[in-house]
């Protein structure tokens, strides 16, 4: 990335001194920018918190001095953020400072062009709790006739070290969120999400870069960035030589032109960056605390157990099977119960996944009394109720699609492209007439049903068809965008009617997983992928990012219905319990002792569900070191109890387990372990204390013998 011109070591200390310069200051961290008027603002410093004072050292030691907001057409030979063609065709735009303000927690700095009336205001959001700072833009068209913007990225962070490594994550249907850890050699590295829809099945918008080589769990400098935007969207880190890294995130600038009449401004996604000095796990701490304290929707209520009827039962819901189940996880202790896919449709029933989607009335085949009959028998078992719903989509196959075809994502010219079902199309969310429609679902089913308590919110198909009949012929490079700020005025709508509602993302499992959709969402369904084994790769990636208690994570049946895997029943509860724990099978396939092992560890959730899912998490030993073990663990935040958990996911003879090394602990305070259902005979450390000190630095020998042997064990402060 450019250095500016005006370099910080060309200039007289005093000078350089002087350089007009904006701290934003979290409680840890601290952003430098210098915001000289007539220049281009420049990032200066990201790293640990300084004082006003350390200014100075930040320009005497000609700290990274690069374009905070660079913009293409001048001098821009390297990456940009900015790319937009004014009213007269020129392409080249020369953002220069006019002022600069900060309003409580937000730092503005306004630019705009020398030459032409384009205002870009560049704002800076510190987190008082969390040292998360957000960035965006807001970009004002002042010109007499449209403007055109090619390119408006969200934000733009500058790094300088030698050896930096990248942490990414990359997946696909059953398994999300995959980590893939390389050094950032020179050249540009780009993640890009072009789904239009269900924009984090594969490539996600999150990235970390440690600054001190390989990625290290609870030590070394990292930077954490997140793109909170639920479409297409870009990241780019450019690497020039071995030490110069240029981070540029923001919607993706494949077919996203956007034009902005005289007067109209553009307010980009945010960017939401931290540092930390305790390695990845310091920013994922990070981000969960801001996502608990300010994104994510009710983010500091606990959430509910519940059982979900869809590997269960699939389709083949009835009031029946339902009450079945409810009696099944009413047993158990648990407290919602949720009836997935299959329970509408009138001319088409929903009997397979290829009819109905837009059709949100009960099949009174399958359930002759509606859903108020499904409520009232969950309510008489003490049990809240909750159902599923894929309120952007239509089935070909569907009274919704016969009566209004014209509300469809399509090519005016073309076949449609059919998903799921070879039927499956997504409305045009652009057009307000369907965002009205999509609310109504909502609407009508919680008027129906006025205690109706949770909604999963599922989305299974990408944009295939890519054209809206609701935008004008100009205007179709605005869908991709449109479609999303189409889907937030939805989510706002059914947010401001009904805060209470629980609402579940999902989208074929994980596809959705962003920082743009929290704000609307108590929690997301990780994965379709229900497999402990591969549940624990999954959710090891996911929790990067996202906090526990966000993290749908379900026990399923043995043999498991997407790999085929038989696991013991103790270690399919020691993997949910790390999250928002619940269950999808139906509870009758346990036998008795499974039954009674069940209850047991449902109860014991109930009593570590603060710490896991408010507390925070420290990964202990990575499932990817392909050690065949995995640890993490979670402290509250007082640090006075602590779960610990481990796993044996394969076995070999010879294998030894590694000592277990704590992490979080107050090192000075001594804790009482309880083991929660330990199948190990020897090493067993029920009731044995020990300093926070001592099992941090020189850990417990707590022993896994067989394939998928887990332990969980429970720290409490004497
Ligand atoms: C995809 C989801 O990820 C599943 O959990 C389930 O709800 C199905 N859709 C239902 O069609």
């Amino acid at each position: 990335m450019k250095t500016l011109l005006l370099s910080a070591l060309a200039l007289p200390l005093s000078q350089a001194a002087a350089a007009d310069d904006v701290f934003v200051n979290t409680p840890k961290t601290t952003l430098m920018l210098s915001v000289d008027k007539g220049q281009t603002p420049a990032i200066q410093y990201y790293g640990s918190r300084l004082s006003p004072g350390q200014g100075r050292e930040v320009h005497d030691a000609m700290s990274i001095n690069s374009d905070a907001y660079p913009a293409f057409g001048r001098d821009s030979f390297d990456e940009t953020a900015l790319s937009v063609t004014h009213a007269d065709g020129n392409m080249s735009t020369e953002l220069v400072v006019t002022g600069w303000r900060t309003e409580g927690e937000q730092t503005t700095i306004e630019m705009r062009d020398k030459k032409y009336d384009l205002f870009v205001d560049l704002c800076y959001k510190a987190n008082d709790r969390s040292d998360v700072i957000e960035t965006w833009t807001v970009i004002r068209n002042g010109e007499k006739k449209p403007v055109r913007l090619e390119q408006y990225a969200s934000g733009v962070m500058a790094l300088r070290q030698e050896g930096a490594w990248l942490t990414h994550f990359h997946g696909s249907w059953g398994q999300e969120a995959g980590m893939t850890e390389e050094p950032l050699t020179a050249g540009l590295k780009v993640i890009v999400n072009h789904d239009g829809v269900r924009t984090a099945m594969d490539d996600r918008a999150e990235v970390m870069v440690s600054l001190d080589g390989r990625p290290q769990e609870n030590s070394g400098r990292v930077v954490g960035a997140a793109l909170c935007w639920t479409g297409n969207y870009k990241l780019r880190i450019e690497t020039r030589g071995k030490y110069q890294h240029t981070l540029i995130a923001g919607i993706d600038d494949l077919h996203t032109a956007y034009t902005l009449k005289p007067g109209e401004t553009f307010t980009t996604p945010t960017l939401a960056l931290t540092y930390s000095e305790e390695g990845k796990g310091g920013v994922s701490r990070a981000f969960h605390r801001w996502g608990r304290e300010s994104q994510l929707h009710n983010g500091k209520a606990l959430r509910e157990i519940l059982l979900n009827s869809w590997e269960g039962v699939y389709m083949n819901v009835s009031q029946e099977v339902c009450e079945q189940l409810m009696d099944g996880i009413k047993d158990l202790g648990g407290e919602l119960f949720v009836v997935d896919d299959g329970w509408f449709g009138r001319k088409y029933r929903r009997t397979y996944d290829d009819k109905a989607l837009g059709d949100w009335m009960t099949d009174t085949v399958k359930l002759p009394k509606g859903i108020p009959a499904l409520v009232k028998a969950a309510e008489d078992r003490g049990l809240k109720f909750g159902i599923w719903i894929e309120p952007e989509m239509a089935n070909s196959t569907s009274e919704l699609f016969e009566a209004h075809p014209e509300w469809v994502v399509a090519h005016p010219t073309r076949e449609l492209s059919k998903g799921r079902g070879d039927t499956q199309l997504v409305l045009d969310l652009s057009n307000p007439k369907v965002q009205d429609y999509v609310v109504s679902i909502v609407d009508n089913l919680r008027k129906e049903n006025p205690t109706l308590h949770y909604i999963k919110w599922d989305c299974n198909m990408s944009m295939q068809n890519y054209g809206s009949s609701y935008l004008t012929a100009d205007r179709q490079s605005h869908l991709f965008v449109d479609y999303h700020l189409g889907l937030h005025k939805v989510l706002q709508r059914i947010r401001q009617a009904w805060p209470d509602l629980v609402i579940q993302l999902c989208s074929s499992g994980g596809g959705r997983v962003n920082w743009g959709f929290m704000p609307y969402f108590d929690e997301f369904w990780v994965s379709d992928n229900t497999d402990a084994q591969q549940r624990l790769f999954i959710q090891w990636g996911t929790s990067h990012f996202f906090p526990t208690m966000a993290m749908a994570q379900h026990v399923s049946a043995s043999p498991n219905h997407q790999t085929g895997r038989v696991i013991p029943l103790k270690f399919r509860f020691d993997v949910a319990m790390t999250g928002r724990l619940g269950m999808e099978m139906k509870p009758s396939d346990l036998n008795g002792e499974e039954r009674e092992y069940a209850r047991k560890a449902v109860a014991f959730y109930k009593e570590i569900r603060p710490i896991v899912q408010l507390g925070d998490l420290y990964r202990l030993l990575s499932p990817y070191d392909n050690k065949g073990f995995c640890s993490e663990m979670f402290v509250n935040e007082d640090k006075s109890e602590a779960v610990f958990f481990c796993y044996k996911f394969e076995n070999y003879i010879g294998m030894e387990t590694p000592r277990w090394h704590f992490a979080g602990l107050d090192p000075k305070a001594t804790y009482r372990l309880n083991e929660f259902e330990c199948a190990e005979s020897s090493h067993n450390f029920e009731g044995k204390t020990f300093s926070g000190k001592f099992l941090m630095e020189t850990g417990i020998d707590a022993t896994l013998r067989r394939q998928y042997a887990s332990r969980v064990i429970r720290l409490k402060r004497i």
